[in-house]
């Protein structure tokens, strides 16, 4: 085992909850004491090299908190600590949050099913899997556009990017994060209020077509199929595979504007031009044409005034009036995250395997080394200054995990490459 490993491994093990027979993996144990959906996704990516079942049993403990309608919730309070920091929400839900985070879990599964061979696992999992993306289709494409909404931005994983700052009705791009974290519990308190009934009460204004979501489910869709083909269900092998090529071709028709990908919002699908990391994610689903990918990469990936900052990749271009690099804690009120310009590893591994996709391996290999070099120096943080390289957030944080499988995606690609 490498040091690097030996290194993730005491993050993890400082971080391993039991809950009866089976565990989860708190994101940090002094901001994120809780089990999180696609933290969990990426715990089990990680454990896949460490420990295979722990892996399955972060995944097995997850899948118990799934809705009966299929929703699965993104956060799960197993156990409060006793000093804990994490804010008080009022999802109106027992013991769960009531919305939910971008579909990982069958990526999560095809990497334990790559490292194990065990079809039984795939078995036990894809109903879960299978009543989630039902669930979304069901409830979250409220105009059957082939696309997935999110009603809250923390859907998306990317709390406060500024991605949804017009759909929160904030006009100042450097607003304080409180305003930001209020516009959010405002639209917890509404779904509370509409008993979580989405198509009919709740306003769809407020709702957003993302980019990254729609990428990610259009390759869980894929990868379930994969996956049902191996346990022998062809019934939903087949329904995934054509569901996923309907929200290929709604991504390519609806996202499209200029050469970039653009999420949209509302009942009149307005773009979003702001510029994220996001528009690199229609390479993660093959969705973007060969010229569109080349497109993003070159005046976008490799431009200096946009992504090509000191370290690899900031979530916000440099170009944009929201971007802000340091993500430090602002005033008293509780600050957790930010998406408004720091490197984060969970973006860094998919920018990674859609780069890969198109053949870029010297750029997908830059961005491994940056994430490496980001470890190194500043430690397991949950994101990092891509100025300087300094380390923010929360501590003794999970995700730089995602590192191994990096590694191995590269090894894989170049392995290919030279055949
Ligand atoms: C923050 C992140 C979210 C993550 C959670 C736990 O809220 O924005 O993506 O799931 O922390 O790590």
């Amino acid at each position: 085992m490498s040091s690097l490993e030996d290194a993730i491994k005491a993050v993890y093990d400082t971080n391993f909850r039991r809950h009866g027979k089976l565990s989860y993996t708190v994101p940090s144990p002094d901001t994120y004491p809780f089990q999180w959906f696609w933290d969990s996704c990426f715990h089990a990516i990680t454990l896949s090299y460490l420990d295979i079942e722990r892996a399955k049993n972060e995944l097995r403990l997850l899948v118990t908190g799934q809705f009966a309608n299929g929703m699965i919730p993104h956060i799960m309070y197993w156990q409060v600590p006793p000093h804990n920091a994490f804010p008080e929400i009022h999802w109106g839900k027992r013991r769960t949050s009531s919305i939910t985070q971008p579909p990982m879990l069958a990526a999560a599964v095809w990497r334990i099913y790559e490292a194990t061979g065990d079809t039984e696992f795939i078995q036990e999992m894809l109903p879960h899997i299978d009543a989630f993306h039902r669930y979304l289709f069901r409830n979250r494409d409220p105009h059957h556009i082939d696309l997935i909404a999110t009603v809250n931005p923390d859907e998306s994983g990317e709390d406060n990017s500024p991605r949804f700052d017009r759909v929160l009705g904030l006009s100042d791009p450097r607003h304080q994060f409180v305003d930001n974290f209020k516009a959010r519990l405002k639209l917890v308190d509404d779904l509370r209020a509409a008993r979580f009934v989405l198509k009919n009460k709740v306003d769809l204004r407020h709702w957003v077509y993302d980019v990254p979501f729609n990428a990610i489910l259009a390759e869980s869709l894929r990868i379930t199929s994969l996956l049902a083909h191996h346990a022998g269900n062809q019934m939903i092998a087949m329904w995934s595979e054509a569901r996923a090529t309907k929200v290929r071709a709604a991504m390519h028709d609806i996202f499209r504007r200029r050469h970039i990908y653009q999420s949209v919002y509302g009942t009149r699908l307005r773009h979003i031009p702001t510029r994220t990391w996001a528009m690199f994610m229609p390479l993660y689903a093959g969705v973007a044409s060969d010229l569109e990918a080349e497109y993003v990469v070159e005046n976008f990936l490799l431009d200096k005034r946009e992504f090509a900052l000191p370290y690899s990749v900031p979530t916000v271009s440099l170009a944009e009036p929201s971007f802000d690099p340091s993500g430090d804690w602002r005033g008293d009120w509780w600050v957790g995250t930010n998406w408004r310009g720091p490197v984060w590893m969970s973006t860094n591994w998919f920018i990674i395997q859609g780069l890969l996709r198109y053949g870029y391996i010297a750029e997908a290999k830059k961005i491994y080394h940056s994430s490496l070099e980001l470890i190194k120096h500043s430690g397991f943080r949950e994101y990092y200054d891509p100025l300087t390289g300094q380390g923010h957030g929360a501590t003794n944080f999970t995700w730089a995990g995602l590192i191994l499988d990096m590694e191995e995606l590269l090894k894989l690609a170049s392995a290919r490459d030279q055949n």
